[in-house]
């Protein structure tokens, strides 16, 4: 059996004007289609996954997004976080949720803010990773080829003189190294990028919590109890919260064996900042990605996106403009990764 745990309680700010506390990454629509990053998470898994089968697991905030976004999905398999406690914890509550239904299964874990070009591909490489995580507790993992050091993500080191099936196995991973060591790791050729999505069997990972992440595998035995009973939202809203915040890669994945990698080739695209949506969208003749009302003259390599009002732009040049009702940003391409630094100054004026 295949099952699907989405994860989409992220805040997923660097899309600021556009993603608010109220609104992260994964509700919003990136794409020319319209459709949401989790809308598309979810129609990417339905050739593997049935609806009644797939879990999201998000914060009590965001639950009426989900909702209103993903109607199909069974009220009960919208599990909310009262606190966000990282993806150890979010993973680890899908798990019990899950084996309340079925004692054993295969879980897929896929991040919610993610795009993938190639949807048929992508199906096969699960398919195949789902093969493997049902032999013995082993844990796989889709690794992507590097093309430059991204510090924000995980690396991964394949061993390959040791295959199953079509994965390798893993001696190594390393979550989000400094920029001198993920240089040497994009170098040597041996290292993948961790997609963030994972596949094994519910006793895996939770075999994998009990010896590595104890207390928050206790806990969760408690949470697995109260299920569907009148205590189930006061034993969440006690014990959840207590949990140590960590993520997946830290908590687990960098301390456990019997990891298998099997390389993604899918046109994954993890969407980082506004520079990614010229890549996602595509640009005009004059290199622009103009979405909404906008006027363009003598402008290139501008991305500009409008909401109600007309934007006219006139001479620019590599510049981000982003107009929503209440706020507006107009940002140098180069500074698109430093939009955290605006959320700081809100936060602090607040
Ligand atoms: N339910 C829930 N609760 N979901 C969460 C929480 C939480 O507390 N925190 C994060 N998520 C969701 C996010 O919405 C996202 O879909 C996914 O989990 C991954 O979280 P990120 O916060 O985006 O992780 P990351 O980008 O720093 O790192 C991970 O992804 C990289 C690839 O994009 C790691 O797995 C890296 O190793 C990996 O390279
Ligand atoms: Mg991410």
């Amino acid at each position: 059996k295949k099952t699907a745990l989405i994860m989409a309680g992220g805040k997923g700010e660097r899309f600021w004007p556009k993603s608010r506390q109220s609104l992260p990454k994964q509700f919003l629509s990136l794409t020319n289609d319209g459709k949401t990053m989790i809308q598309l998470t979810v129609e990417r898994i339905l050739p593997l996954v049935s609806l009644e089968d797939i879990y999201i697991a998000t914060n009590t905030n965001y639950k009426h997004l989900v909702l209103e976004q993903l109607p199909g999905i069974p009220a009960e398999n919208i599990l909310c976080e009262p606190v966000g406690r990282n993806t150890a914890p979010c993973i680890g509550l899908g798990a019990v949720h899950i084996q309340r239904k079925y004692e054993d299964a295969i879980m897929i874990v896929l991040p919610s803010d993610h795009l993938i070009k190639y949807n048929d591909i992508f199906t096969e490489t699960l398919a195949n990773a789902c093969d493997v995580a049902e032999i013995n507790a082993n844990l796989v993992t889709i690794g992507i080829t590097p093309n430059y050091p991204e510090t924000g993500y995980g690396y991964i080191k394949a061993d390959k003189n040791k295959q199953l099936k079509k994965t390798y196995s893993v001696e190594r991973f390393v979550e989000k190294p400094d920029f001198n060591l993920a240089k040497t790791y994009v170098e040597s050729g041996d290292y993948y990028w961790n997609s963030g999505m994972f596949i094994w069997k519910l006793s895996s990972i939770l075999e994998n919590m009990k010896n590595f992440m104890s207390d928050t595998y206790n806990g969760l035995l408690k949470i697995q109890a109260a299920i569907k009973t009148p205590e189930e939202e006061n034993v969440l809203k006690n014990i959840f919260p207590e949990f140590v915040s960590d993520s997946i890669d830290y908590g687990i994945m960098e301390k456990a064996s019997g990891i298998y990698l099997i390389p993604g080739n899918f046109g994954w695209d993890d969407v980082g900042s506004w520079l990614a949506v010229e890549r996602v969208k595509g640009t005009d003749d004059a290199q622009n990605t103009l979405t909404g009302n906008v006027i363009a003259l003598n402008t290139s390599h501008c991305t500009i996106e409008g909401k109600k009002r007309l934007i006219a732009a006139l001479g620019l040049k590599d510049l981000i403009i982003v107009d929503t009702d209440d706020a507006l940003l107009i940002a140098d391409k180069n500074s698109a990764g430093d939009i955290k630094k605006i959320l700081a100054v809100l936060r602090d004026t607040d």
